[in-house]
């Protein structure tokens, strides 16, 4: 067994200094961009390879590189246990999805909490924010069983199936 695949280390970053206010979305989340220090996008890293690892996929979907012209906005959970770094416990991302039989929209790619961080209703309290911002998005199938509980428990059906009401009808009679 590889034990060091089974290992979760917080990483910590300094908060970025003279934030725009575009950037503090939420009290508790951070979004990082392409050109954040080498610290921060390692800790969105982090959080997308556990993502991975928890989930069994065979790919990282978030890079270190990522330039902003593949439109996505990646966010930290993070607190401020450390006086001066803070601490990242989660992250996701969106990401903006252009078909040419569907009309565009973003898509929550992906999700991970800190299993400590879990079922203590952070991802139910940024869903309206996220609807705030980010319209009529689409979370992201294959769901994992905890997520599809949760779209269950907030009765978030349309937020996963609106395909149907993306749809653009290419041939029209
Ligand atoms: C999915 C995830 C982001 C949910 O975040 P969260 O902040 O814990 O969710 P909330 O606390 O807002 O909501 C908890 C609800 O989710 C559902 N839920 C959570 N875990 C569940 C599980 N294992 N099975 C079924 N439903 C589950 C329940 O409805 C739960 O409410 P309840 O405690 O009253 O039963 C988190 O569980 C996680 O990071 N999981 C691992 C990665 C993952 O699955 N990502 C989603 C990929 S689609």
């Amino acid at each position: 067994m590889d034990r060091e695949r089974y290992k979760i280390h917080l990483p910590t970053f300094r908060y970025p200094g003279n934030l725009s206010t575009e950037r503090i979305w939420h009290p508790k989340l951070l979004n990082v961009l392409n050109h954040d220090g080498i610290s921060l996008r390692k800790s969105m890293y982090q959080m997308a390879l556990y993502f991975k690892r928890e989930e069994g996929y065979d790919f990282i979907q978030y890079s270190m590189e990522e330039e902003s012209k593949n439109k996505h906005k990646a966010f930290l959970f993070y607190d401020t246990t450390y006086s001066i770094k803070c601490c990242a416990y989660g992250g996701f991302v969106m990401r903006y999805r252009e078909y040419t039989n569907l009309k565009s929209h973003w898509g929550l790619q992906w999700i991970w909490l800190h299993p400590y961080k879990r079922n203590q209703g952070l991802t139910s309290s940024i869903i309206p924010f996220l609807q705030q911002k980010f319209g009529d998005f689409i979370i992201e199938g294959p769901l994992s069983k905890a997520m599809e509980g949760l779209i269950k428990k907030l009765n978030l059906t349309d937020i996963h199936d609106n395909y149907e009401r993306l749809k653009i009808n290419i041939n029209p009679a």
